[in-house]
């Protein structure tokens, strides 16, 4: 009679393993499916059914790529770069103005990597660089980079913004 050591895992079936790639893709859609471009833990128990694999192991693709959010998002995505170049131009004070324009002026980017104002409209993060650094302070806006960023413009772009969602 043929036994197995109870310590000893079944063989996978490879063929019945989703490719890293479709589990990326169904995070990634069900991320942008969301109102506030984010994944719930409702969502990642869902994906996690539907793709058969192991909740941890959609947890930790969920959080490794800095692109999925497990938090809701704002409408409007302010990313201020905190490179070595950014910071030596200032950088740290467009975060700080721009956090406390938001009404966060208590945020600290050494205690969160990024705050969304109570609203939903903003949601303000850092980025190591962007590889602009020619074009220091960088501050990129919905995907638009600004270069050479003063406190005074941001806070122009910040408002007009503002404005346009009370349209
Ligand atoms: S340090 Fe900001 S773009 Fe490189």
């Amino acid at each position: 009679m043929e036994t197995q050591s109870p310590t000893m895992a079944p063989p996978r079936d490879a063929s019945r393993q989703p490719s890293p790639g479709a589990l990326l893709t169904a995070l990634e859609e069900a991320q942008s499916a969301d109102e506030y471009n984010h994944l719930s833990e409702e969502t990642l128990r869902k994906v996690a059914r539907v793709s058969g694999e192991p909740l941890s192991r959609v947890y930790s693709v969920a959080t490794f790529y800095s692109f999925f959010n497990l938090k809701p998002q704002g409408k409007h995505t302010i990313i201020v770069c905190r490179g070595t170049a950014c910071h030596t131009r200032g950088s740290l004070n467009l975060l700080r103005e721009a956090a406390a324009r938001l009404g966060m002026p208590e945020f600290r980017e050494d205690e969160e990597p990024s705050f969304t104002t109570d609203d939903r409209l903003f949601t303000v993060r850092t980025v190591a660089c962007f590889g602009q650094c020619a074009l220091a302070p960088v501050v990129s806006i919905d995907g638009t980079i600004h270069s050479r960023m003063t406190q005074g413009k941001l806070c122009e772009l910040l408002d007009a913004i503002r404005k346009g969602a009370r349209r």
